[in-house]
């Protein structure tokens, strides 16, 4: 069996404070090369606190992280800067409110995503590599943001154009893997499709590992590979699509329409 690109292990993640809460609870997971993931639940379940916890993020939040992450070998919670820059520069994240610069140019934004191969001091100068142009553009393009485009403000640009913009951000890292955390939560329902497509053929394509939370049931079952269930920080599912039982799905992963969810 291939050896997994990600490993979770025993993970608890605590948020401190006067009521401490325990966003996940002994989560448990191995994630394979070029497997598309869907982690599902209700909000509160811990699906951004996952993601946060891979690449560390939720540090920021002063969040205490216990258990082990093991990402292409290299342990997470114990790497040095050094190697945490290096873990980071494998993995595109995407955010929901899309994390653009709005006054700089679309273009601009894009080539943010290849700052760990061309250095910082060089991309504050606006000296990137016309190599790394070139890939901006075709990235873009390949998002569906035309030629013409790529000039404007990201401010001019929709939230569903500004989403393409972070998974062209995304794909000029060439990460290993993908985290979106709920990319299209902020998404008219026919660019939530759109948006959606654009990740499953970059994982089709590219064979990029792609891990997508989403709260919505509909688009979870339609674009999820492997849907992964949490609930109360707590993995409750975990299964193949094709092991799944669309009748009961639902209730499965989200409870009864009483239940707390
Ligand atoms: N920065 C924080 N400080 C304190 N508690 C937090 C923080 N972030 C999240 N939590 C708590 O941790 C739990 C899990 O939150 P998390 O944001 O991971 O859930 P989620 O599944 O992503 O929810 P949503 O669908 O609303 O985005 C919740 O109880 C939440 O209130
Ligand atoms: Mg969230």
């Amino acid at each position: 069996m291939a050896t997994p690109i990600l490993r979770v292990h025993n993970l608890t993640v605590i948020y401190p404070g006067v009521h401490p809460v325990k966003a996940l609870d002994n989560v448990n997971l191995e994630i394979y090369p070029g497997e598309f993931v869907v982690v599902a639940g209700v909000s509160g379940s811990g699906k951004s606190t996952l993601l946060r916890a891979i690449n560390r993020l939720a540090e920021n939040d002063h969040a205490r992280i216990e258990g082990e992450i093991y990402f292409d070998g290299i342990n997470v919670l114990k790497a040095s800067r050094r190697q945490l820059r290096e873990i980071r520069s494998h993995i595109g994240f995407i955010f929901q409110e899309y994390n653009v610069v709005e006054r700089l140019p679309v273009l601009t934004n894009t080539l943010v995503g290849s700052l760990a191969q061309v250095g910082f001091l060089r991309s504050l100068l606006g000296r990137f590599p016309k190599e790394q142009i070139e890939r901006a553009h075709r990235a873009l393009v390949r998002v569906g943001i035309p030629q013409h485009r790529h000039g404007d403000r990201a401010a001019r640009l929709s939230g569903g154009q500004k989403q393409r913009v972070g998974i062209a951000r995304a794909l000029l890292q060439r990460p290993k893997l993908i985290l979106a955390d709920e990319p299209v939560a902020s998404l008219d329902p026919i660019t939530a499709n759109v948006v959606m497509n654009i990740f499953k053929k970059i994982n089709e394509d590219e064979g990029i590992t792609t891990i997508v939370n989403l709260h919505d049931p509909v688009l979870t079952f339609k674009y999820g590979k492997r849907i992964i269930g949490l609930k109360g920080g707590r993995i409750i599912y975990d299964k193949p699509i094709s092991a799944i039982n669309r009748e009961t799905f639902e209730e499965d992963i989200y409870g009864t329409v009483d239940g707390e969810g």
